[in-house]
Order: structure tokens, then sequence, then C-alpha cells
């Protein structure tokens, strides 16, 4: 039976609830999700791939259906090799669309195989970036309801200065 894959790509700098949102309601749609940490070359990222990994497979664990990857390369390379036919964004606001918009129509340009998908973002986390979960927690903020609880202590070591 074919299985039908579905990719979550980002820089995940740490995962963050509203990440962890979008992962859980892919599992819920698709057979496979693979969760990939990949290079935005816009960005250098707090945490190594490595890091970044490990923090989502911490708090991926009881999903079964999911598996967590890192790929330094075209999204639409590892689309092809993995034979991935959904590529799952999460959308919070008007700002993220024209960005998200533009990757669309290039990773279909690039490889046609394989479907751009945007899952609303829950109101709750509209707000929530990677970014500011690092900023509020290198202030020595709390960052409590912005992280899933099995890597909070792991981003405050590792990031608070005081
Ligand atoms: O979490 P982010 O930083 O918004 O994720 C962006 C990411 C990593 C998914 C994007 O930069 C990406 O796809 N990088 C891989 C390289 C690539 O395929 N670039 C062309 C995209 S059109």
């Amino acid at each position: 039976m074919k299985q039908v894959t579905a990719i979550c790509p980002g820089s995940f700098d740490p995962v963050t609830v509203g990440h962890l949102d979008i992962i859980t309601r892919a599992a819920a749609m698709f057979e496979q999700v693979r969760v990939v940490v990949m290079t935005n070359t816009a960005k250098s990222p707090s945490f190594s791939a490595q890091e970044r990994m490990e923090m989502l497979r911490d708090c991926t664990r009881n999903l079964t259906n999911v598996l967590v990857d890192s790929y330094d390369g075209l999204l639409a390379d590892y689309a092809c090799k993995t034979g991935a036919t959904a590529i799952v964004k999460g959308l919070r606001a008007v700002s993220d669309f024209e960005y998200e918009f533009q990757m669309a129509l290039t990773n279909k340009k690039l490889y046609g195989g394989a479907e751009t998908v945007f899952f609303t973002t829950r109101a709750e986390n509209m707000y929530l970036s990677s970014s500011i979960v690092r900023d509020i927690a290198s202030m020595g903020g709390d960052i409590g309801d912005f992280v899933p609880p099995e890597i909070h202590d792991r981003i405050v070591e590792r990031l608070c200065r005081r």
C-alpha cells in the first residue's frame, strides 16, 4: 500500500509549542511525517542541527508515525529523495504569507511531486516564534508556556545569560 509521507521542514531553533502543534496535526492527517531540520540561509542558528534534532525527538516520542531528520540541501531534493508528497507549513499571520507563497511556488517548480499544505496556527500561538523564545530565555524570562516541557531546562541552561 502506498504510504502518504509529509515533510514538516524548518529551522526549529528551538522547537516551540507552535511547531509541535503543527507536527501533531500533520501526524493525525498523514501516514508518515518527516520533521526535518534544514538550513535557512537568512538565519544563523543558536543550536546545532544535532541539538535541534535531539530536542525534536524528545518532544515527539509519543507520535509513532513521526521521524526526525536533518538535511543540508534543498527541500525540493529532500522531498524527491524521500518520496514525500506533501510539505506542511504553519501560517501564523498574513505577514507569513508572501514568503511562504514564494517558497511553495519555488518548491513546486523544482519538484512537482509534492504539494505545499498550509495549516493555520492556533490563535494562542499566533505571536510565537523561536526567536522570541531565544530572546526571553537569554534574559532570564519564563518560557514555560512557549516550549514543550521535555526541552525547557535544556533551552534555559544553554541560553540564559543571567
Ligand atoms: O523555520 P524556517 O526558518 O522558517 O524554515 C525555512 C526553511 C528551513 C524551511 C527554508 O529556508 C528551506 O526550505 N530551506 C532549505 C533550502 C531550500 O530549499 N531553499 C529554497 C526554498 S524555496
